[in-house]
């Protein structure tokens, strides 16, 4: 079979309307009323999502399987069976007040290409998988990427178990409720190794729209580091205390806040600083607080970077923590992803092949294929979303721009898959 003519035959099968109109039904799945969704990990309606994975590869007659972490995979046999897949995906948790496209366009572009090759009569060498990753987003169980990262090898399913989200839920708990309502037969973590993963992914940010671009071809991710800090101080009251002689937890975090955000400032605002979550105790209007949690989200390119900063945090925000005491804890780190030459090739040759113009760009925003890189080649495409907004209920794309980065994807899967 020539591998180029049958992969850009199939990607002439892509439905732009038939993916716009899978992307809309997911979009059902903890729909909003701001037109986003709040599909968080391991909820009722993550799994009714993946529920309706399950369904559309039934009608279809493609095998399906679940990882004892609750990572769908589902399967386009390949002639030769026994080779190691192609893997595609993204996933289907969304933030709390996350869009309709960020993860879930990854997964269904993946299951619109499997749409394609079966209108195209193609059947490749090796399987083809396209995955739903679980609790990629991190915002309700932490950390992030987990599916992934334990698929991956680089956490085990022990090291998660036992995580509770801010109402108490446990991870273990929700995990066995999303297998059993997803009702896709076991398949051991390790059983599995692909040949090569690629990521179909929204930008997240206003590059290739500011260019007219309709492609990015990934080069890497930047590098994530995660942390948590906790403030503790006394609580008091707040009509009887006087000022100087109290040990108030939000006063000391506001301080280590702003001397941690002039820690990360750099000239080429390259660094990203973020603290987005803060939780103070007890909460109440008239008791000093006693105790502060917030959390660190620090990423850039060079891990040297990330590294110096992290080496620093501890004694800055010693430094500003008054009658306080403060302890800093480490959550999560990815080190910079650069993406397997031959992956971004296949992809460049895709993208050329349909008559694509692309951009090489990084990504800013982590992705599962940062852990999948580390264990087969990996490589990922991006489209634009409109003004490069994402983790926003008004996160948008266009149904073109969604079909041509399905187009590609197809394209490349074949190439691969073939190979
Ligand atoms: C995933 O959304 C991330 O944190 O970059
Ligand atoms: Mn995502
Ligand atoms: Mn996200």
């Amino acid at each position: 079979m020539d591998a180029t003519n049958s992969s850009s035959s199939a990607a002439g099968f892509v439905s732009e309307d038939r993916l716009w109109k899978f992307l809309m039904d997911v979009a059902a799945y903890g729909a909003t009323k701001n037109g986003g969704v709040n599909r968080q990990a391991l909820s009722v309606e993550d799994t009714a999502a993946k529920q309706h994975v399950v369904s559309w590869a039934d009608e279809r007659n493609f095998q399906t399987f679940q990882d004892p972490i609750g990572n769908l995979f589902v399967r386009s046999e390949g002639t030769e069976p026994d080779l190691r897949p192609i893997m595609t995906g993204s996933h289907l948790d969304s933030q709390p007040t996350g869009g309709r496209f960020d993860g879930a366009y990854g997964v269904l572009a993946g299951l619109e290409a499997l749409d394609a090759l079966n209108d195209a009569g193609i059947q490749t060498r090796r399987p083809i998988e396209v995955v739903a990753w679980t609790n990629e987003e991190g915002s309700r169980f932490s950390p992030g990427a987990i599916g992934s990262a334990v698929f991956a090898g680089h956490n085990t399913l022990a090291s998660v178990l036992d995580v509770v989200d801010r109402e108490g839920t446990v991870f273990r708990d929700v995990l066995a409720e999303t297998i059993t309502g997803t009702g896709a037969p076991l398949r051991a973590l390790g059983s599995v190794v692909p040949h090569a993963y690629i990521e179909n992914h929204i930008e997240q940010g206003p590059v290739l729209e500011g260019k007219d671009l309709q492609i990015g071809v990934v080069s890497g991710i930047q590098g994530i580091c995660h942390l948590d800090v906790v403030v503790l101080g006394e609580e008091a009251h707040a009509g009887t205390t006087p000022r100087r002689s109290r040990k108030d937890a939000l006063s000391a975090a506001v301080g280590i806040i702003a001397a941690l955000e002039e820690l990360t400032t750099d000239d080429g605002d390259t660094i990203r600083f973020t603290v987005g979550r803060c939780e103070v105790s007890p909460g109440s209007p008239n008791t000093v607080p006693g105790r502060v949690h917030f959390t660190i989200d620090l990423r850039h390119p060079d891990s040297e970077i990330i590294q110096s900063m992290r080496s620093r945090i501890d004694e800055v925000a010693a430094a500003k923590a008054g009658a306080c005491i403060v302890a800093v804890s480490d959550n999560l780190y990815v080190p910079p992803t650069t993406f397997e030459p031959s992956v971004i090739a296949a992809i460049r040759d895709s993208a050329k092949n349909l008559g694509y113009e692309y951009l090489d760009m990084p990504s800013g925003a982590g992705h599962d294929a940062m852990h999948l890189n580390a264990i087969c080649g990996a490589g990922m495409i991006f489209v634009p979303c409109l003004g490069g907004v994402s983790h926003n209920e008004a996160e948008s794309a266009t149904p073109a721009d969604l079909a041509a980065g399905a187009r590609v994807l197809t394209d490349t899967l074949v190439r691969l898959a073939n190979s």
